[in-house]
């Protein structure tokens, strides 16, 4: 049985990732973050620095405290390095070969038994996996929401064969330790908030590629008519263009309703390499 948990493990240092890291280094934990290689683990130290500026910035943190979070702190391009971890957040590209392939090789290099393996997926099967690995009960989905500083929600999302102790632990981690809070979902793609959310985003595309509005109104719309804090494709933009792509093709193979199925405007922009914020183009220029 794992106790609290001390040794934090992330692969992939992206949005997700990077913020992960940053919440739990602000909890008081050793993070060891892989990324695949020099650049990406230099982009992700800078990502996550800036944001720690940012609460430093607004008198949410103090500066020794940033200090002292970004000293617990380890970012390596060697998976190798998760050996000794007792708990390791996956959150690399929502692409379902990646992300087994990360399962088989931690199955191999984390040597607690006990630890828990879990993945940041919003749409991939959780089941799928934990069939990657050796250790199917230990595996579980901890689905976190940008920005992971700010957003409060964890879903926790067990498959059929997690085991009710990975359960307590990934609970108690994403509780008691980042102070966020959980809702339990089914192993069914999109789980809760992208089987709700990425509809109403597409739903936002389709509207502006079939030319009932402009972009700028389409926003502005849902942000003054119904008080969201942005609009759906700023959001999109946000959330990174290949990632919604990648989500409603995992929603649309698993459900087959065309409410699910990315519009050709969507998939054109991203085979464009217009991902949105992080590529510094999307539905906006930033
Ligand atoms: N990282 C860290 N902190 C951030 C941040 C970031 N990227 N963006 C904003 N913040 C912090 C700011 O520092 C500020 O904190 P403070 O109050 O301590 O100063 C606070 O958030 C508010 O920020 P701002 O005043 O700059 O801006 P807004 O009030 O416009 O808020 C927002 C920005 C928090 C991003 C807000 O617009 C929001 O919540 N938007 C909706 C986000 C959302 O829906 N996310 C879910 C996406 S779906 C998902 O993640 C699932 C995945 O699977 C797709």
């Amino acid at each position: 049985m794992v106790g609290q948990i001390q040794r934090v493990g992330v692969v992939g240092g992206g949005l997700m990732g990077s913020g992960i890291a940053e919440v739990s280094i602000r909890a008081g934990l050793d993070v060891v973050l892989s990324e695949i290689d020099e650049s990406a683990a230099e982009a992700a130290r800078a990502r996550i620095r800036k944001s720690m500026d940012r609460a430093v910035g607004s008198g949410k943190l103090a500066e020794e405290d940033r200090d002292a979070a970004l000293g617990r702190l380890r970012i390596t391009n060697e998976l190798a390095e998760q050996a000794d971890r007792q708990l390791v957040v996956e959150a690399v590209a929502e692409n379902p070969d990646i992300k087994t392939g990360v399962f088989a090789e931690l199955d191999r290099v984390v040597t607690d038994r006990d630890a828990v393996l879990a993945s940041n997926t919003s749409s991939i099967p959780i089941a799928k996996l934990a069939g990657a690995t050796e250790r199917p009960g230990s595996v579980i989905g901890v689905h976190f929401f940008n920005p992971v500083p700010v957003l409060k929600l964890v879903e926790l999302v067990p498959a059929l064969v997690t085991s009710e102790e990975t359960v307590r632990v990934a609970s108690a981690f994403a509780t008691e330790q980042l102070g966020k809070q959980p809702i339990r979902a089914q192993d069914r793609a999109g789980f809760v908030v992208n089987a709700l959310l990425v509809p109403y985003l597409l739903s936002a595309v389709r509207m502006y590629e079939g030319g009932f509005a402009a972009a700028e109104d389409i926003d502005n719309g849902m942000v003054l008519g119904c008080a969201h804090p942005m609009g759906p494709l700023t959001l999109a933009d946000m959330v990174g263009l290949d990632t919604i792509v990648a989500i409603a093709d995992s929603m649309h193979a698993e459900y087959g309703d065309p409410g699910y199925a990315a519009p050709p405007l969507l998939r054109r922009m991203v085979d464009a390499g217009l991902n949105g914020k992080k590529s510094g183009r999307g539905f906006y220029d930033y």
